[in-house]
């Protein structure tokens, strides 16, 4: 496994690879990672597997950035979760070949004044209470497209409007890369996976499950047959009030492709919710009536 930390290397590499026909698959984080960022990295794998390629070799690339611009100023950067040398081992457990990992000077991120907005879908859910995070994801996921050039970008279904405003980005500059999505990976209580997890107390942690146990609420409603998206949020609202520490940030049931609020469960929706036990901020989903991604236990 190889660890690069110039962004120029990185560029250099990559085309050569290119070059030489060999496919890449990237799979972009934060680090601090857990068996969440580890799945997408099997799913690279198999989006570029050795076998199909005409040199029998692909290149598996997991970029750890700990962000600057999608971090709003009374946001967690300075304390955000890192343990590069864990994170080392685990990539190399899991056959990572390449990791990227430059620092925040080198990626030019200190005052930029080119960025990628997208108008639409970033502006409901998470975008409204974190203004400019998206700008700042889609931004640094532009980057690292055109520094990494991989043929495939594997991306959680944890960050649900961030793996459809990345397609969106995709579709709208024309980039040639094919996007995935991974399932919620969840501790076995239900709890999503996240690098922020490591913030909570226990007795938080405890309180934390209340998001899976509203979305678990929310699918049981809509399996006895209820379609009122007001009626399935005042059940799920009831639920998290419940618990002292919690405090919502949004709760949405939105059309699954637009993002845009719903009135009646009609198709595919996404019920999406942030809450803050404490100090932690956490998100979890549910999609409906296909829940397969977000493997939320009965
Ligand atoms: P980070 O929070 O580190 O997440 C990296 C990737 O792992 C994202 O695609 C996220 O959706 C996925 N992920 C996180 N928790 C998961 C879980 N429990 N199950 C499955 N996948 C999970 O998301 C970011 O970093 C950043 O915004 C980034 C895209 C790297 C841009 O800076």
């Amino acid at each position: 496994m190889n660890i690069v930390t110039s962004p120029e290397q990185m560029q250099a590499t990559a085309l050569a690879l290119r070059r030489a026909g060999q496919p890449i698959g990237l799979v972009p984080t934060m680090g601090f990672l857990h068996a969440g960022h580890l799945s997408l990295v099997k799913l690279a794998r198999q989006a570029v597997p050795p076998s199909a390629s005409p040199t029998g070799k692909s290149t598996v690339v997991l970029s750890i950035f700990v962000n600057p611009i999608q971090f709003g100023p009374n946001e967690d950067f300075n304390q955000y979760p890192r343990n590069f040398d864990r994170d080392c081992r685990l990539c190399e457990q899991e056959g990572v070949d390449i990791i990227f990992h430059p620092s925040v000077e080198s990626m030019c991120l200190q005052d930029p004044a080119v960025f990628v907005e997208e108008t639409a879908l970033s502006k409901g859910l998470c975008g409204c209470l974190r203004p400019g995070h998206f700008r700042g994801v889609l931004t640094v996921v532009a980057k690292f497209f055109n520094l990494i050039q991989p043929q495939v970008a594997v991306f959680g279904e944890k960050d649900a409007q961030q793996v459809r405003l990345i397609q969106q980005m995709v579709r709208d500059l024309n980039f040639p890369i094919r996007i995935i999505f991974g399932p919620i990976v969840r501790e076995p209580d239900g709890l999503a996976m996240s690098s922020r997890n490591t913030y909570l107390s226990t007795a938080e942690r405890r309180d934390a499950l209340c998001l899976v146990q509203s979305l678990q609420l929310a699918r049981s409603l809509y399996r006895q047959g209820e379609r009122d998206a007001g009626k399935i949020i005042s059940a799920m609202t009831q639920k998290i009030r419940d618990i002292p520490s919690a405090a919502i940030d949004y709760i949405e049931v939105v059309d699954d492709a637009t993002l845009q609020p719903v009135q009646t469960l009609n198709g595919a929706v996404l019920i999406a919710l942030a809450v803050r036990i404490g100090k932690t901020r956490l998100i979890d989903n549910l999609m409906l009536p296909d829940d397969h991604l977000c493997q939320i236990p009965d």
